[in-house]
C-alpha cells in the first residue's frame, strides 16, 4: 500500500456520492471543501473522510485529480456522531449557544467510537515522519489518538468554526476529553486570535495544560496554537468571473429581475447565518418607505443542509413564512420583493450572481469566517458591488472596508443596507478595490502555505 506525505482529514470528503451528478459524485456543501479543494490538488496528498452515505467502506478513489480514502459511518454513526454529538452538541454550543446544545452521553459514546475509526485510518496511510492535517469539529479527539500510535508524525488540527468563550465551553460534560483530545497535535489553529485565546485559557482552566496563549505544554508535549484566517482560491474566482459566459448570465439575471437593483444572500441554510435577520432588516426598508419593490430585489439562495436535525427544519420553515409575508405585503405583478431559491448553484451561476448582485448582505450571527463574503469580493473583477458584512463574522476582521452591520439591531441593519444602496460611486469602488486586494494578498494558498509552515517547524 502506497504511504503518502501529506494526509488531510476532515469528516467529509470534498465529493459525496449521489444519485444524480455525472459518475455518482457531487461537490460537497460548505467552505471547509471550498477552501481545501485547490490545496489538495496542488500538494498531491490523500483526503481522508465520510462519502456522505451510510455504510460504504472502500478503497482509495481517484476522481477529479483528487485522492480519496472513505471512511465508513453506518447508520447509528450518522444519527449519534454526525447529526447528534457535532450537530446539536457542538455546532450550537460553539456558535454562541445560539440554539441549546444537547449533552447526550449516547452521542458522546459514538463521537469518541468515530474519531477511533478516523485515527486508525490515518495512521494506516501516512508515511513516516510525515504529516496529518486534521480538520473541523468533528475530529477533535484524533490528534491525540493518533499521537499514541504514531508519535513519529507531525500532527496539525484547524479548527474552521469559533471556539467559545470558556465559560460555554465549560458546560460540556466531557470538555476536558475535548481539549486533551486537541492538545494531542503539535499545532492547533483557529480562524481569529479570539478563538485561538478562548482555546488555551480552556486548556489551561479546565485540562491542566500550562503556558502561554500560544505556546502551550502539556505532559511534557508542546503545542504552538495560532491564528490562521481561512481564504479562499481567488485567481480562480476572478477567472471564473471573468469568463465572457459568465458576464453574460450575470446581465441576464439582472434583465429578468427587471434591471432593479439586487441584494444577494448565498449562505448553508443555517440558523448561524442571520438569514431571517437580513429579510426582517429588508422588511423594515420596505414597511419605512425607505426601498420598494419595484426598485430593489431581494434574492436569498440557500442550499440546504442538516436537514434532519429539528432546529434547520424549524430554521427552514422561519424563512419560509417571512419570505411569505414580505411578498404577500410588498410584490407587485412583475416586481416580486423577494426570490428565495432553495437549491445548491453551480460555480459558474454562483459567480454570475455574485456579478448581477448590487450588494451582497452576509449577515450571520456567528460565524468562523464566511468564504462566501471573500468570494464575492474576488468575483468583481468589475470592481462594482457593495459588501454589507456582519461584525460576528471572523471575515470582518479582514474585510475592513465592507458596511460591517451588528445582526441583532435590525435597524442598524436595515440602515446599513440601504447606505450600500447609496453609496457614492467612487466610495464603492475605493472600497471595493481595497476589499478585492486583501482577498488576492491573503488567498488560501498563503493560508494552507502559513499553516503547514508552522506544522513543518513544529
Ligand atoms: P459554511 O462553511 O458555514 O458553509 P462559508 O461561507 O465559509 O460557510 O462557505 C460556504 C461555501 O458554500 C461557499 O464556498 C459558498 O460558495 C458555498 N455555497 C453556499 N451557499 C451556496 C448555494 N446556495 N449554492 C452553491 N454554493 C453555495
Ligand atoms: O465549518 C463549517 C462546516 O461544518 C464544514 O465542516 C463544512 O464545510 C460545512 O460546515 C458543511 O457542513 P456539513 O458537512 O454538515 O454538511
Amino acid at each position: 500500500m502506497r504511504r503518502h506525505d501529506l494526509v488531510i482529514m476532515a469528516n467529509r470528503l470534498p465529493m459525496r456520492r449521489s444519485g444524480r451528478a455525472s459518475g455518482g459524485w457531487e461537490r460537497s456543501p460548505g467552505g471547509l471543501v471550498t477552501a481545501l479543494h485547490p490545496v489538495l490538488r496542488t500538494r498531491e496528498g490523500l483526503w481522508i473522510g465520510w462519502d456522505g452515505t451510510s455504510g460504504r467502506a472502500s478503497r482509495t478513489i481517484e476522481h477529479d485529480g483528487l485522492q480519496m480514502k472513505p471512511v465508513a459511518l453506518a447508520t447509528r454513526d450518522i444519527d449519534a456522531f454526525y447529526h447528534g454529538f457535532c450537530n446539536r452538541t457542538i455546532w450550537p454550543l460553539f456558535h454562541d449557544a445560539i440554539r441549546p446544545a444537547e449533552f447526550n452521553p449516547r452521542w458522546w459514546e459514538a463521537y469518541h467510537r468515530v474519531n477511533e475509526r478516523f485515527a486508525k485510518a490515518a495512521a494506516r496511510q501516512v508515511a513516516r515522519n510525515r504529516a496529518v492535517w486534521i480538520h473541523d469539529f468533528h475530529l477533535l479527539l484524533v490528534p491525540q489518538m493518533l499521537r499514541a500510535t504514531r508519535p513519529d508524525l507531525r500532527i496539525g488540527l484547524f479548527l474552521h468554526i469559533p471556539f467559545p468563550p470558556e465559560e460555554i465551553f465549560a458546560r460540556v460534560p466531557w470538555r476536558a476529553s475535548l481539549l486533551h483530545g486537541m492538545i494531542g497535535a503539535d499545532v492547533v489553529g483557529f480562524q481569529t486570535w479570539k478563538d485561538a485565546q478562548n482555546f488555551s485559557r480552556a486548556s489551561r482552566h479546565l485540562a491542566d495544560a500550562e503556558g502561554t496563549d500560544s505556546n502551550l505544554t502539556f505532559h511534557g508535549h508542546k503545542v504552538r496554537v495560532n491564528s490562521f484566517p481561512i481564504s479562499i482560491d481567488a485567481k480562480e474566482m476572478e477567472t471564473l468571473a471573468a469568463r465572457p459566459s459568465v458576464q453574460k448570465r450575470a446581465v441576464e439575471i439582472k434583465s429578468r429581475l427587471g434591471n432593479r437593483r439586487i441584494l444577494l444572500g448565498v449562505d448553508r441554510l443555517d440558523y448561524t447565518k442571520g438569514i431571517e435577520a437580513r429579510l426582517v432588516a429588508f422588511e423594515r426598508l420596505l414597511e419605512t418607505h425607505q426601498a420598494s419593490s419595484d426598485r430593489c430585489v431581494l434574492v436569498q439562495v440557500a442550499v440546504p443542509s442538516r436537514e434532519t436535525v429539528p432546529e434547520y427544519e424549524q430554521t427552514r420553515t422561519r424563512i419560509e413564512e417571512i419570505v411569505g409575508r414580505i411578498n404577500g405585503e410588498f410584490s407587485h405583478p412583475g416586481s416580486v420583493a423577494v426570490h428565495y431559491f432553495r437549491r445548491n448553484l453551480g460555480r459558474e451561476e454562483l459567480a454570475a450572481w455574485y456579478l448581477a448582485a448590487d450588494v451582497m448582505v452576509v449577515t450571520p450571527l456567528c460565524d468562523g469566517m464566511n468564504l462566501v463574503a471573500k468570494e464575492y469580493v474576488s468575483s468583481r473583477v468589475d470592481g462594482g458591488g457593495a459588501l454589507v458584512l456582519s461584525e460576528f463574522a471572523g471575515a470582518a476582521q479582514e474585510l475592513r472596508q465592507a458596511i460591517i452591520v451588528n445582526p441583532y439591531d435590525i435597524d442598524g441593519m436595515a440602515a446599513g443596507i440601504r447606505r450600500a444602496l447609496h453609496l457614492p460611486r467612487s466610495e464603492q469602488r475605493f472600497r471595493m478595490s481595497i476589499l478585492r486586494m486583501v482577498v488576492r494578498r491573503h488567498d488560501v494558498q498563503e493560508w494552507s502555505g502559513t499553516f503547514l509552515g508552522a506544522l513543518e517547524r513544529a
